[in-house]
């Protein structure tokens, strides 16, 4: 097993540098209770590397990407550059593409302790184990734009190549699921989604143990909320796994809750980020929920560097410290982000019994 390990941190705008402070300190627990060495490198990236560095990712960044063994990023994106020609948010797209990363993994669990956070009924929620594959480097985030006082355009184009890929990320993850695929599209109006249900028919041949069903996205997004255990694998493409993924969130209870992992080839570095953004209305308050980031580390020891082991730790510990009511304000709580960081990263330490 692998014992040293380069990650590159990416803290970025508003509440980033707060998230994956947390999590650095829980990956630090970890370390030392599994003896293993984690290198960190950091870097700017979104609003804060437009300010310092001129640009939302810099070419040197993008290079320490490249040799790392995984990014963990914050978030990116603040107010002030609402009206601005280059935003925070194309050093995040940039990364993205720059890595190859077109398969954006969202696993949406409702943890038992939170039952009661979520906006929906108890009974809608319980039991819920989602997990969204969403196709992250194609689609009309990365068509040609046109943008005039006038007129406007954002080219949406997927080719053969891009959705069987995903497709069988998603497959392959469903066989060690409940071994179902629901493909969300827009197939009754978009000729990017018949291309894309065509091409995921395709790929579920050569899957014959997994259930594969096709659910248009407006509908997929009443079932989401209406009956979401009716889900286990749920592929889509970028934009709508965009949106169902904020709307996921609220079976948890929080957009603080739900981890992410953006994965390219085998062998290249990963970016593992919370799927919420940079929450600039609540930024440098102590209130962010740090959870997310801290599973995506979770994710990164899993997916990334091969030590589920480490994986495991960090998510008991999210578990304990959920369980002994170590929650932010937004799950209804009272505790600070350094209160829930130090409650799990004690725990992971320590391995068990301290809470
Ligand atoms: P947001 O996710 O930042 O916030 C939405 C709401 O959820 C806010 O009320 C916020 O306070 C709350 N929230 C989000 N994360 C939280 C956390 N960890 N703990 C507690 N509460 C949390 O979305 P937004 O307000 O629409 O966007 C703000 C900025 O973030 C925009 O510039 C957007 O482009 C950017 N963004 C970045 C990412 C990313 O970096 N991956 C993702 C989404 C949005
Ligand atoms: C996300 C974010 C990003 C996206 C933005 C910030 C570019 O909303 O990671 O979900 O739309 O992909
Ligand atoms: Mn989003």
């Amino acid at each position: 097993m692998r014992d040293t390990f380069d990650i590159l941190l990416l803290p970025g705008d508003g509440i980033g540098p707060e998230v994956v402070g947390a999590a650095r300190e829980v990956i630090d627990a970890a370390a030392d209770h599994f003896g293993i060495e984690v290198r960190y490198e950091e870097r700017r990236i979104g609003g804060t590397a437009i300010r310092e560095e001129g640009e939302p990712i810099s070419e040197e960044t993008l290079e320490a990407a490249s040799a790392s063994d995984s990014v963990l990023l914050g978030a990116v994106g603040h107010p002030d550059f609402d009206n601005a020609p280059v935003r925070p948010e194309a050093g995040l797209l940039g990364l993205r593409k720059h890595l190859g990363a077109f398969a954006n993994l969202r696993p949406v669990v409702a943890i038992p302790a939170l039952i009661g956070s979520s906006p929906l009924k108890r009974e809608v929620v319980d039991g819920v184990d989602v997990l969204i594959v969403r196709e992250l480097t194609g689609g009309a985030y990365f068509g040609e734009k046109e943008e005039g006082e006038e007129r406007a355009s954002d080219l949406s184009v997927y080719t053969r190549e891009e959705v069987d890929r995903v497709a069988r990320v998603a497959f392959e993850a469903a066989k060690r699921r409940k071994r179902r695929v629901t493909s969300v599209d827009k197939a009754n109006v978009m000729a990017t989604s018949r291309l894309w249900r065509r091409v995921v028919s395709e790929v579920a041949e050569d899957y014959p143990e997994v259930e594969l069903d096709h659910v248009l996205v407006d509908a997929a997004a009443m079932y989401l909320v209406q009956a979401p255990r009716r889900f286990d694998v749920v592929l889509t493409e970028n934009l709508f796994g965009d949106i169902l993924s904020d709307e996921a969130a609220m079976l948890p209870g929080s957009m603080g809750m739900l981890p992410s992992a953006s994965l390219g080839k085998p062998g290249s570095p990963g970016i593992f980020e919370p799927v919420h953004g940079s929450a600039p209305d609540i930024a440098g308050e102590g209130k962010a929920n740090p959870y997310a980031t801290i599973l995506s580390a979770a994710m990164m020891f899993r997916h990334s560097l091969g030590r589920p082991d480490v994986a495991e730790a960090i998510e008991q510990g999210v578990s304990v410290a959920l369980e002994a009511h170590f929650s932010t304000p937004d799950l209804g709580g009272k505790k600070t982000t350094e209160e829930v960081t130090k409650a799990v990263s004690k725990w992971v330490a320590a391995g068990e019994g301290v809470m």
